[in-house]
């Protein structure tokens, strides 16, 4: 008889990257159970698309999680609930704290209840704040300057301590921008709001929006706008998979950078997609953004030596490419 394939709790599953890893966890042979508030997911995608159960419940709801644990047979989660807009969680820290530090900690301590001891979460490159080095590597200081950096700062520290006390291995990754899409258009990025800049563009080529906001001409880079690691979906999809195949051989806790290395300015961007969509389209120039530095960009180099990860799209016309697929079809 086979060996049972392991089955993973895919917190988040309906939303953007949680999505793409599904698709991969299903391509790479796991079973999946989604749990999504739907706050943000799309059950349409998982239904039509992805097919696997979807719980419609938030990881702060312990009785829920109790329940879950008790009648599927789960060898691992992967997190990427949370709340992720940077300008909200200023104005509203309270949400951002409730949801992304405790949600996280009820869902932890339900796994330890049951003797679930791995875990991949999806931090971010905000935890770092303002870059003192760049390309950034993982022990760069960590002071982030919005709540938003900050809550997934105590997680990260949360997990550490977790792991000292109670033996809860984690693969912490530290996303920088994601971007693009599935290549073969079943998924893509749909948040609403859209704070992103791809998906702006290419909903401003579709005629969504009037026209391309570029905050800031006068950064001290080679073409005056802010410059971004972009790196994309499916290229972080396939990092999980690495991530939580180490974890399964029995790995330790880690903490891995996930981005391109590479650097793309917003109007290196704008001019990717002009090409891509073969449109000339609408910019305004506006003030810079507080907050906003010149250049974020990650050194991923150490989960390329020790997960063997390597990116598939790294360059810019690819993600966009991928994106301007979905869509068009998805704004059909
Ligand atoms: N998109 C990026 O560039 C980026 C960069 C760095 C880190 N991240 C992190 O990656 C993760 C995924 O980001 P995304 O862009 O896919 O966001 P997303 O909003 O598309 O996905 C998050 C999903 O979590 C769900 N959710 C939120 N709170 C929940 C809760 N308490 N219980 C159950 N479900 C809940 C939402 O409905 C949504 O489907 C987030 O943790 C985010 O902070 C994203």
């Amino acid at each position: 008889m086979s060996p049972r394939k392991p089955t993973i709790l895919v917190t988040g599953g309906a939303g953007y990257i949680g999505s793409h890893t599904v698709l991969a966890l299903k391509r790479a042979g796991y079973e999946v159970v989604i749990l999504d508030n739907l706050v943000y997911g799309h059950r349409d995608l998982v239904e039509k698309v992805l097919q696997v159960e979807l719980i419609a419940g938030d990881t702060s709801d312990r009785a829920l999680l109790d329940q879950l644990f008790q009648t599927r047979n789960i060898d691992a989660v992967m997190h990427f609930s949370a709340y992720a807009y940077v300008g909200e969680s200023v104005t509203d820290p309270a949400k951002y704290y409730r949801n992304n530090v405790l949600g996280t900690l009820v869902l932890l301590e339900a796994m330890l209840a049951a003797s679930i001891k791995k875990f991949v979460f999806s931090s971010t490159c905000a935890t770092y704040g303002v870059p003192e080095v760049v390309p950034i590597p993982e022990n760069h200081p960590q002071n982030p300057i919005n709540p938003y950096g900050a809550t997934k700062l105590m997680v990260e520290r949360i997990l550490s301590d977790f792991d000292v006390a109670y033996g809860l291995k984690s693969v912490r990754f530290r996303y920088f921008n994601a971007a693009g899409a599935d290549p073969n258009g079943l998924l893509g990025e749909d948040h609403n709001p859209e704070t992103h800049l791809i998906p702006l563009v290419l909903l401003t080529a579709l005629g969504k929006r009037e026209s391309i906001s570029i905050f800031g001409t006068d950064y001290p880079t080679p073409d005056g706008t802010c410059i971004r690691d972009y790196i994309h979906v499916s290229d972080l999809a396939d990092a999980h998979i690495l991530g939580l195949e180490y974890l399964l051989q029995g790995g330790d806790s880690e903490v891995f950078n996930l981005g391109n290395g590479l650097g793309f300015s917003v109007k290196e961007v704008i001019a990717a997609s002009e090409e891509v969509t073969g449109l000339t389209l609408p910019v305004q120039e506006c003030d810079r953004r507080p907050g906003d530095p010149p250049s974020l960009i990650g050194s991923s180099e150490k989960a390329r030596k020790i997960l063997g990860w390597q990116p598939q799209y790294p360059g810019i016309k690819d993600i966009v490419l991928h994106a301007w697929q979905w869509h068009q079809q998805r704004h059909k």
